[in-house]
């Protein structure tokens, strides 16, 4: 019989009445509604997956409701300045983020993740994962908490923060309810920033062990984005979505190579991963526009001890099952299910999302690549001195310039601003009189130095921009130390955070001395 597009539908809604609604309902403008706060009734993705008959059993994000009814609590914060935290939630029901309320918070200061609320209504919250088998970076101790303010993103048109995993964050919910165990059915989908990524083990968002400990095979099933090469891989380079079962992360049935698990970089990645008894499936898509692709869809893998699975049913965000926490990304939502998703209800969750509008924020006080600048402090010591590098050595140091000051202070105050060499979404700072030296930190003091092509030098010089912690100018985020930012103290030049260990993290003025004013450049 030949293909009848009208009559497959047909016969498809026949079969899914709620789910087909709801498809139609994502597919006519998504959680679009009256009040340009809320979304109409069953389009958000935990709508879309009960209709489907697999409903969400833990629903995660910072930027969104994921229930069309949900108002609640989404993250909480907690400041630097005084230990205070604050719950961040909806603007109404189904609502975005209140992301004003994070920035009045946390104004003058800076301001952790502490959890991540479950939207589910089963209490499948994430916080700071405890310390597991893997000895790293945070060996023995819990992991970091991501920077509150690291991932700016635009949703819907509204202001939102996403989850910022660095080396060494991580969350986690070891006593779960209702999450998949042993070998039964579960989906799972989080968007990512397909831009943030390593190669370290591993950013994952799923199901994990109960203990924080490589339990043997097959005793993890989570959704895996990054270019680590040690297990499975896919073509080019990398990044890939990969599923994390322990002790391997899979791009297909072999433990090796699936040609048909390409590297994938949308700047906003939606990425899948579902198992049941037998099954398992990867799969991604732009999050910004178009349908998933199916990387691999099929039997489990070709390798002892994942079949059947053995899952435990805790939740990890940002680290591997044993609590690897070397990995890094970026998280903005992501939801895992009771039941093997259909393809059909994770593309009517893809068009939702494609719906909703994920874009990256504008940059932020005219720094755009290639611009000329010269950057002033602002602290009111120093309102005349400028961020420079010495000329007799090679450290940075503000101090005052003027139009009488010599061409060399000049040029050793002007900076050309470039694509971020660790982080092309942020920026690094080349000094104009001495090409191809940029500003990076090194034992968190900054300097000029050549950049080699390690990735700690060039992230030890990347900078991201966001506005100034007094509402004056910049301030200057450390790409690998999320917590630290540029900042000025005795007249010389260092990353510091907020009442951190170092002299120069001294928490009187940081605000002021970690804003600063672009300005025309004087060279
Ligand atoms: O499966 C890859 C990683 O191996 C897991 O995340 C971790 O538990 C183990 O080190
Ligand atoms: O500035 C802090 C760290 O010091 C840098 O990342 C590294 O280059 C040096 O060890």
């Amino acid at each position: 019989m030949p293909f009848s597009p009208t009559r497959s539908l047909r016969a498809a809604s026949l079969a899914l009445p709620a789910l087909a609604l709801a498809l139609a309902t994502a597919l006519l403008g998504g959680p679009a509604s009256a009040d340009p706060h809320t979304a109409a009734a069953g389009t958000l993705p935990c709508d879309l997956y009960a209709s489907g008959g697999t409903p969400c059993v833990a629903a995660h994000s910072t930027t969104r409701a994921l229930y069309s009814t949900y108002s609640g609590r989404l993250y909480q914060v907690k400041r630097a300045s005084d230990g205070a935290t604050r719950d961040i939630g909806a603007l109404g029901a189904g609502g975005y983020a209140d992301a004003g309320a994070q920035d009045s918070f946390c104004a003058g200061t800076s301001c952790l993740i502490t959890v991540v609320y479950d939207q589910s209504g089963r209490g499948n919250h994430l916080t700071q994962a405890p310390p597991g088998g893997f000895s790293g970076p945070a060996a023995g101790g819990y992991d970091n908490l991501a920077e509150a303010s690291a991932a700016p993103v635009t949703v819907g048109g509204h202001k939102a923060y996403g989850v910022f995993i660095a080396p060494g964050t991580g969350y986690r919910n070891n006593h779960t309810s209702g999450i998949a165990t042993g070998d039964q059915p579960e989906g799972m989908y989080a968007i990512l920033d397909g831009s943030h990524h390593n190669g370290g083990c591993c950013f994952d968002y799923g199901n994990a062990e109960t203990n924080s400990r490589d339990n043997g095979n097959g005793t993890m099933e989570a959704v895996y984005f990054g270019n680590i090469k040690v297990w499975g891989y896919g073509t080019g380079n990398g990044p890939w979505v990969m599923a994390d079962l322990e002790n391997g992360l899979f791009s297909g049935v072999n433990p090796g190579y699936n040609a048909n698990d390409p590297s994938v970089s949308h700047r906003f990645l939606t990425a899948i991963v579902k198992g049941g008894p037998g099954q398992w499936a990867i799969r991604a898509g732009n999050a910004q526009s178009g349908g998933l692709s199916t990387y691999y869809s099929g039997p489990r893998p070709n390798a002892a001890g994942y079949n059947p699975m053995k899952k435990e049913g805790a939740i990890i965000l940002g680290i591997g099952g044993d609590n690897s926490n070397g990995s890094a990304g970026t998280f903005y939502e992501g939801v895992m299910t009771s039941g093997y998703p259909s393809d059909a209800t994770e593309n009517a969750v893809q068009a939702n999302i494609n719906a909703v509008g994920y874009t990256a924020p504008a940059p932020v006080g005219g720094l755009t690549p290639g611009a000329r600048v010269s950057l002033r402090a602002t602290t009111s010591c120093c309102t005349g001195e400028y961020l420079r590098h010495d000329t007799a050595d090679s450290n940075a140091a503000i101090s005052a310039v003027s139009s009488a000051s010599s061409s060399a202070d000049k040029g050793a105050a002007t900076w050309i601003v470039r694509a971020g060499l660790g982080d092309a979404s942020c920026v690094s700072f080349e000094s104009a009189d001495k090409p191809r030296q940029y500003l990076r930190h090194y034992d968190f003091r900054l300097r000029l130095d050549t950049i080699d092509n390690s990735a700690v030098s060039r992230q030890d010089a990347t900078f991201c921009p966001q506005a100034g912690h007094t509402g004056q100018g910049v301030s200057l985020r450390s790409a690998n130390y999320p917590g630290d930012f540029v900042r000025h103290y005795e007249h010389a030049a260092y990353i510091a955070g907020d009442g951190g260990s170092h002299a120069w993290d001294a928490a009187a003025l940081w605000a002021d001395d970690t804003s600063w004013a672009v300005t025309a450049p004087w060279a």
